[in-house]
This record gives C-alpha cells, structure tokens and sequence, in this order.
C-alpha cells in the first residue's frame, strides 16, 4: 500500500529532476501529515545541524537557558571552563526536567528529589542516597550533545554524527562577512508556538512575495517585494538580497566593512534546516524553528545589535513584533487551508520571488526523498 509519506517522498524526489522556472508547490501533505513529522524529527532534525539561537545569550559562566527540540528537553550551559554545553535537561534519578527558564546558576538543583548537576552535568549530590547500596554520584551525567557555533549561532546535534558545519557553510560566507554577524550582541530571545507547519514559516521568512501585500504598512516601504534578488544556492543554505526602497532613509550605524550596496538592504539568509536570519545593517533578527507538530511550529526568536549601538531599541522590537504578528496571521490560516482536500499544489513565482522555497524543496529532498535510504 501507497502510504501518504511515500506520496511525499515521492514528490520530493521529483524535485531534484525539476527545473527551478517549472518549480511547483509540495502536495499539502508534505505541510499536515503527522507521520510525515515524525520523519522529519528522526532524520532530520536529529541527524543535521538544528540552530537553538545565540551562543551569547550564555555569556558568562552559569549562564543557562532551557529549550525544547523535537520533544528532547535541552539545557544550555556556559561552564567554569567558559565551553558552551548542550545537556539533556533530564534528571538521572527518576526523568524529571532538571532546569527551567533561563538565569545564572553555579549548579542545577532537580525540583522533584533534589539531585544537583554541576554546569558540565556532573551530578555532585543526591540527598539520602548514601544510604542506598553502591550509589556513587561520579557514576551519573546528563547526557551532552555535539555543538558548535558557527557566526555566533548555537547548533546542536543530537545524534552527533553530523560532519562539521562552517564548511558546509563556505559559500555563505562571502555575502554575510561585511554584516559581522559573529559580532552583533545578544538583545533579547523569545519562545512563542504558531498553529502552522514549521517549513512554512521557513519558507515565508525566505521570500520576499508575499512582501507588499502581507506588510503593506511595514515592510512594503522599507523592502518591497519588487526589489528582491535572489542568491544561487549549493544546497546548504538560501539567501535574497531585499534591497530598500530609495526614498527610504539609511539605516545606520553601520559595519565598517559594508559595501554602499550591502547598506541598502537587508541580507536574508536560512541554513537549513532551521535557522532564518535578516541581516539588516544595523540589527541582526533570527528565527529557530522545530516542529511541535505538523500543524504547530515552535519558534525561539530573537535580536541582536551592533557592538556600537545602545543594544535593541523599543522601537526596532516593536517593528518586529508587528511583522510577526501580520506573518502569523497568514501562517495560520495557511495552514487552515492546507488542510483541504481539494487543494492542488500551484506554481512558485519566479526565482528572485519564490526561489528560496525550490532550494528549501531540494534540501529536504537529499534527506528524505523516495531514493534516500532511511535508517
Ligand atoms: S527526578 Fe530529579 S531528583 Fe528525582
Ligand atoms: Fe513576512
């Protein structure tokens, strides 16, 4: 039998010999099956490189922030040796969550029985435990995953086999290098859930169609969608420059390396599979997605400026905040109408438009397409 996921998978395929100006939506499917989740989390999201946001927001030693990814509770963690750890944020005694929220502490206290983990994960004590025979503290860790970070963004890998990221990311570089990315100061992180598919918060964050009509009175002055170019992918990542409409004013201060060109617009870029990110002269915003399930997406996002400037202003935040809400109100009526049956998948735009939704297809492809063997 013909599951809907082979259908999917199917269709992904399809993609790979698909020519970008002839580029299709994916079936409806590919955004509400359940099953179809599942394998993204166990293929994708566990195997690959999964951005949880700054490694700044962990600045100093016993800095910590608790987050969830694929239904793993996660604990990051800034240590006395100033490494950044990702730890299972799962007590050893009996699976309680051991952290929450985010602050600074010098050890993690589990609220339930009182087990305490020092900031490597180490667990130091367990109250009346002695009594139990052949108990040793040094016998029990939480679990760490692989980490790195790459421009000043956290990634994880949960199944730690995934190959080193930056060089995945070389093609990348020379059109961020100017921005400074690595360089922008942590502002502010939020957690927030939207009732849509996470792929198509990704891909909405990547295209600049849906520009003038959706942010008619925010982004269609500063980047109309006439204005947006699109970058060649290598299968990595997708990029677009959204250039600023020429009446509106600059945007300074800016990084001293920028090209007068790189000073009038915003580059944004996604590394798949989670991470969306604007690159504006003078703030840096970024989204991490994770699916809650198919029709819910978690999303940590945040902001960050330049070294020179006073942080995030109110102002800069509230913008956002309103982009936010009038992309959400879309994403979830989207997701309202992917749910019919009668829905047939229409043509992308033309690449400078839509084109980074095709490299997001081509990406899942190499995952998870019918002629990729699955473990
Ligand atoms: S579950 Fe954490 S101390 Fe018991
Ligand atoms: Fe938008």
């Amino acid at each position: 039998m013909v599951t809907q996921v082979d259908e999917i998978r199917d269709a992904l395929t399809k993609v790979k010999a698909m020519s970008a100006d002839r580029a299709t939506a994916m079936p409806a499917g590919y955004y509400t099956s359940e099953d179809f989740t599942d394998l993204e989390a166990e293929q994708v999201f566990r195997k690959d490189w999964v951005c949880l946001g700054r490694a700044d927001e962990v600045k100093e030693p016993g800095d910590f922030f608790t987050t969830e990814l694929i239904g793993e509770q996660l604990l990051v963690t800034r240590g006395k040796d100033e490494a950044i750890r990702v730890l299972s944020n799962v007590c050893r005694h009996r699976g309680n969550m051991v952290a929450s929220g985010r602050g600074k502490k010098s050890r993690f206290s589990c609220s339930y029985h009182a087990w305490t983990y020092d900031l490597e994960g180490q667990l130091l004590a367990a109250p009346l435990m002695s009594e139990v025979e052949g108990f040793k503290t040094s016998n029990f860790k939480l679990p760490s995953f692989k980490t790195e970070v790459w421009e000043g963004f956290l990634f994880v890998n949960l199944d730690g086999n995934a190959e080193p990221l930056a060089p995945r990311l070389s093609k990348l570089m020379p059109f961020i290098e100017n921005y400074d990315v690595a360089d922008r100061i942590h502002g502010f992180t939020e957690e927030t859930t939207w009732q849509t598919n996470w792929k198509c918060l990704a891909e909405n964050f990547m295209e600049g169609y849906h520009l003038d009509v959706t942010h008619p009175k925010t982004l269609r002055p500063l980047t109309p969608t006439g204005l947006c170019e699109y970058v060649p992918s290598d299968g990595n990542f997708n990029a677009y420059y959204s250039y600023y409409d020429p009446k509106y004013p600059e945007r300074g201060p800016f990084p001293p390396n920028l090209t007068a060109k790189e000073k009038r617009c915003s580059f944004m870029f996604g590394v798949f599979p989670n991470l969306v990110v604007a690159a504006a002269p003078n703030v840096l915003i970024f989204l991490c997605l994770s699916p809650n399930s198919s029709n819910a997406v978690n999303i940590r996002w945040g902001m960050s400026s330049l070294p020179e400037t006073e942080g995030v202003s109110d102002e800069q935040r509230d913008f956002m905040n309103q982009v936010n809400a009038e992309d959400k109100l879309k994403l979830e009526t989207l997701q309202k109408g992917l749910q019919s049956r009668y829905y047939r998948s229409g043509p992308l735009a033309k690449q400078d438009l839509e084109g980074t939704i095709f490299d997001m297809y081509r990406y899942m492809a190499t995952r998870l397409g019918s002629d990729v063997a699955l473990d």
